[in-house]
């Protein structure tokens, strides 16, 4: 991948979208759009990328740490004219993988065979391609009777038989850095939109005798987020995958279709994940476990080795020990919980004061009774009984093996006053 440049066209308004948030800041799961791409770029191999941005530029610029440059696209003036400004910051030598912004779910794999065959054929540009059941809204692959491409022709531009063409543009490509400086200026602006279609480099390409090729993707992959429903679709896509690739190493999903569960979230075999589950992103969870249905784990939560978290249960960045059960409407956060301890139904911990959350400690063996709360900070000692409706104020820690009750909790030995 040495004298490759990457640039993602990231400038456009996501007019379809109808959204306030750049469009390429939207998430698929807990990851942006523009996130997943470098991700997936790096992981091919492409150090050098470049992202091409305008429509709320600063926002775009100021969200990524990574280091990857920015070029501004000062007009919105199509993607053709987006590529042109990225080129300005190009050597000659090379290759550059040009990809859109807002089809994130195209895998490292597919960038680096698209580049390999790239490379291998000597082309001027390759382009990737897909086959899909309704390809409206994409650009259309037109070729020859041989098979050689000829150009591409966007769904407005279609004319009569074109309309029956199911290969598709992905809106990725490769093209030599020389032939691109050279030509990608040749654009000439779309009557119809006002805009410089990138696709017509294609066609310029052709007629100046330059050879073209291309390469394919699934069809899942080509997916490209223009609206809402785009969106949701491809959150769907990318959960399915998550779920499938746990259920394939041993995880029990009972409803692939009502689990939400993040591509991060390390799950061990024998575990039971029940339905309207959702569990996001930082999350390790034990062999032999059940969770849900109805529960929410939240980033920075872990279960040990067989925990069970019940219905209605939402536990954010805490840990829970061997055993222990939280089987009914609770929450914990910001909480480290021992083994084999009984969080009773309605148990709350109060971690958060309004300005600074704090943490609560619920040492082995303990047994907090059915609503409970917990005012942290504070410590409940291993083996402690708090009794059903008790209210430990913060810094009340309880010692082990004392058995507290009331509101305020006092000790039981004291008859609870
Ligand atoms: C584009 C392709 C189409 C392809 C489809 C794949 C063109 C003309 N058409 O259509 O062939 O099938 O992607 O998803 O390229 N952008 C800029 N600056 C602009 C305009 C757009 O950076 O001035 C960026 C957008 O942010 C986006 C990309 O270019 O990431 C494509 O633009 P978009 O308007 O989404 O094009 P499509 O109609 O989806
Ligand atoms: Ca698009």
């Amino acid at each position: 991948m040495e004298n490759i440049t990457a640039v993602i066209l990231a400038a456009g308004l996501g007019i379809r979208m109808k959204t306030d948030v750049p469009k390429v800041l939207h998430r698929i799961g807990s990851k942006t759009m523009l996130g997943r791409i470098i991700a997936n770029l790096k992981k091919s191999g492409v150090t050098d990328i470049i992202a091409v941005v305008g429509h709320k530029a600063d926002i775009v610029e100021s969200f990524f740490k990574e280091a990857i440059r920015f070029v501004r696209q000062p007009e919105l003036l199509g993607s053709g004219d987006a590529l042109a400004h990225a080129v300005d910051y190009m050597e000659e030598d090379g290759d550059v993988l040009v990809t859109c912004g807002d089809t994130p779910l195209i895998s490292d794999d597919t960038y680096a065979k698209l580049v390999e065959r790239h490379i291998r054929e000597k082309a001027s540009c390759t382009l990737l391609t897909s086959t899909i059941a309704d390809p409206a809204s994409y650009g259309r692959i037109i070729r020859d009777r041989r098979g050689n491409v000829l150009r591409i022709v966007e769904e407005k531009d279609l004319s009569g038989a074109e309309k029956e063409v199911t290969e598709i543009n992905v809106g990725t490509y490769c093209f030599r850095k020389d032939n691109l400086k050279k030509f990608v200026r040749n654009i000439k602006i779309n009557e119809k939109k006002k805009e410089f279609y990138l696709t017509d480099m294609i066609d310029i390409l052709v007629r100046n005798g330059k050879r073209i090729v291309s390469e394919t993707c699934e069809a899942e992959e080509a997916v490209g987020v223009n609206s809402r429903k785009d969106l949701a679709d491809m959150n769907r896509i990318i959960n399915r995958k998550n779920v499938e690739k746990l259920m394939d190493s041993g995880v029990t999903v009972i409803d692939p279709d009502t689990t939400y569960i993040d591509e991060t979230a390390e799950i061990g075999r024998d575990t039971i994940i029940f339905p309207c589950t959702v569990i996001e992103s930082d999350i390790r969870i034990a062999e032999g476990c059940k969770v849900g249905p109805f529960a929410r784990l939240r980033p920075g939560t872990s279960l040990s080795r067989g925990v069970e978290v019940g219905n209605y249960v939402e536990l954010c960045r805490t840990e829970i020990g061997e055993r222990t059960k939280v089987k009914h409407h609770a929450y914990l956060g910001d909480t480290v919980v021992g083994r084999d301890v009984n969080i009773g139904a309605g148990t709350i911990t109060a971690n958060y004061d309004g300005k600074n959350k704090y943490r609560t400690e619920i040492g082995d063996n303990a047994f907090i009774g059915v609503g409970a709360v917990l005012i942290a900070p504070v410590r409940i000692g291993k083996g402690a009984v708090v009794g059903a409706g008790s209210v430990i104020t913060k810094n009340k820690d309880v010692p082990a093996g004392e058995t507290v009750i009331g509101v305020p909790a006092r000790p039981l030995s004291t008859g609870g006053r």
